[in-house]
């Protein structure tokens, strides 16, 4: 799949989750929908700017997002940057994938109905996350969701994963960087042995580790 047919895919689950997940509040986590404007595209797109974060929002378009929140903070929606920022998992994803964090489920539709995809365990920290979205979406069978924190979680050891990918952040920060390398690092345990037919990776690894070089050393 190149990057174009990815993207669209990505674009279309994102389509298909605003219509399917309804709005809803449990706990402190919420679904909830809005409508982004022209006017509000502007808007966005100059606080990004004057933040020194436009690129963020350089493909901002008017529409219809799904929003995944807690305690009014946003943890997830089908913006163009999550479908961007998560398009290579979804192009190495094959045979026994692992997926830590649930979200509004944007990669997992894609992921599952890959041919070369034989099974996707997905962890996921709150069982909210998974009450608000898990029965409302068209997981297929492939699909296994399991309540529980992938820093505590593993795998047995018979069961080898192709592809592993960590999706638990709802932002790109230094303090991140760490955590990351621990998961990477305990995962490469369960996976197939040979490198070259295994991929591991974490949401925005890169721009995590460039702003902690930046943060160290100044460039
Ligand atoms: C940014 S969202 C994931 C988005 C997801 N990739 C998608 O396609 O919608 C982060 C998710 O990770 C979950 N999470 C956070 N920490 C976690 C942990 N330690 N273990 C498992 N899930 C975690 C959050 O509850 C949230 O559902």
């Amino acid at each position: 799949m190149d990057y174009g047919e990815t993207y669209s895919i990505i674009k279309k689950a994102g389509k298909k989750i605003v219509t399917q997940l309804p709005d809803a509040k449990i706990g402190d986590w919420k679904i909830s929908h809005r409508i982004a404007t022209e006017e509000d595209v502007k808007t966005q797109k100059l606080k990004a700017a004057m933040n020194g974060m436009y690129g963020e929002y350089a493909v901002f378009e008017p529409g219809n997002y799904v929003i995944l929140s807690l305690n009014g903070y946003t943890i997830m929606s089908n913006t163009d940057m999550e479908i961007r920022t998560n398009i290579e998992v979804v192009q190495k994803a094959k045979g026994n994938v692992l997926i830590g964090g649930l979200g509004i489920g944007l990669i997992v539709l894609p992921i599952m109905n890959k041919k070369e995809v034989k099974k996707v365990t997905v962890i996921e920290k709150s069982k909210e996350v998974i009450e608000l979205v898990k029965l409302h979406l068209p997981f297929n069978d492939k699909v296994n969701i399991i309540n529980g924190d992938i820093n505590e979680w593993c795998p047995d050891n018979n069961n080898k994963f192709d592809v592993v990918y960590f999706d638990i952040w709802e932002d790109v920060c230094t303090d991140n960087y760490e955590e990351m390398k621990t998961l990477m690092k305990k995962f490469r345990k369960y996976m197939l042995k040979k490198k070259e037919d295994r991929w591991i990776d974490c949401w925005r690894r890169e721009d995590t580790k460039r702003l902690v070089y930046e943060d160290r050393f100044g460039y």
